[in-house]
């Protein structure tokens, strides 16, 4: 069977995510059109790169993205990082024709997106792949919409209201993580959560004409994390620990182990 030879870039939760699929796909989808090859993982954190390694069967790890993008072996990089660096990556991985799959927000403005867009559409031309990890179109509920959309079951859609709820960043006590900080994250909350119903908005219901936004910070300081890995408020930080602006533009320590 071909060989599918994967190079992650990203060892946090959603590389975790991602070697899950890969790893899952011949298992659940048979026959399989390829067997993902876990090849080498990268992650800034030499700690965090090696663990992976360790734990989800890579063969080499590195915390140089351009190891990936250079080794003629790699077919498909999965860009796991945070959003600041998804354009850098996955413009350099296209170019080497590599297949991308890159997390979602696609990046952190219009400028960089329409770079990737425009790296995308001349890969395509040379029979390569890319995605953004919008993984919620699959959901049943989701499929079964855009089923009726389609077929004009439903008839015209007159308004889509769409809400995505998560709670744990409501916490005072959640770490400052990268998310937090606009020049990692860019948007906040909605390019976070936001994006994924945006998507699912247009998706279903053709694309948007104007916007309108309201923005607010809930939580303007956080207690200092040791490190650029979000704990995605699975720890809480001491209420006495040093505490920091949610907005600061400072590069991050060395990330945890997780
Ligand atoms: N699709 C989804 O539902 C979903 C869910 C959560 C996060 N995400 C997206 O996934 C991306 C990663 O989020 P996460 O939650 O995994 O973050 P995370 O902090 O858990 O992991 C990010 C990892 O990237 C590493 N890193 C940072 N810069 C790097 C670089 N230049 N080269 C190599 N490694 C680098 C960090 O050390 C860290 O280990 C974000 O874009 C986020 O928006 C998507």
């Amino acid at each position: 069977m071909k060989e599918l030879k994967v190079g992650l870039v990203g060892a946090g939760f959603m590389g975790k995510a991602h070697v899950v699929g890969y790893s899952n796909a011949p298992k659940l989808f048979w026959p399989a059109v390829a067997k993902p090859v876990l090849k080498t993982v990268c992650d800034i954190d030499s700690d965090v790169a090696k663990d992976a390694k360790e734990r989800f069967g890579f063969e080499k790890s590195t915390t140089d993205y351009m190891d990936i993008v250079n080794d003629p072996e790699i077919d498909i990089v999965s860009v796991c990082t945070p959003n600041d660096s998804h354009a850098e990556i996955s413009i350099a991985a296209l170019n080497a024709g590599k297949h991308v799959l890159c997390e979602k927000p696609i990046s952190n403005n219009a400028e960089d997106a329409r770079a990737m867009v425009d790296a995308a559409e001349r890969a395509k031309e040379k029979g390569i792949i890319s995605m953004c990890a919008y993984q919620y179109r699959r959901v049943p509920a989701v499929v079964l919409a855009k089923k009726f959309v389609d077929e004009g079951t439903i008839g015209e859609i007159l308004n889509i209201r769409t809400q995505y709820l998560q709670s744990w960043s409501a916490d005072p006590n959640s770490p400052l993580s990268w998310r937090f900080q606009k020049k990692y994250a860019g948007a906040g909350a909605l390019g976070d959560i936001g994006t994924h119903v945006i998507d699912i908005a247009q998706y279903l219901a053709g694309d948007i004409d104007e916007v309108v936004s309201n923005v607010r910070t809930y939580i303007k300081e956080r207690p200092v994390q040791e490190g650029g890995a979000d704990l995605l408020g699975t720890v809480k930080i001491d209420e006495n620990a040093k505490k920091a602006p949610v907005d600061v533009e400072r590069p991050l320590k060395k990330s945890p182990k997780r």
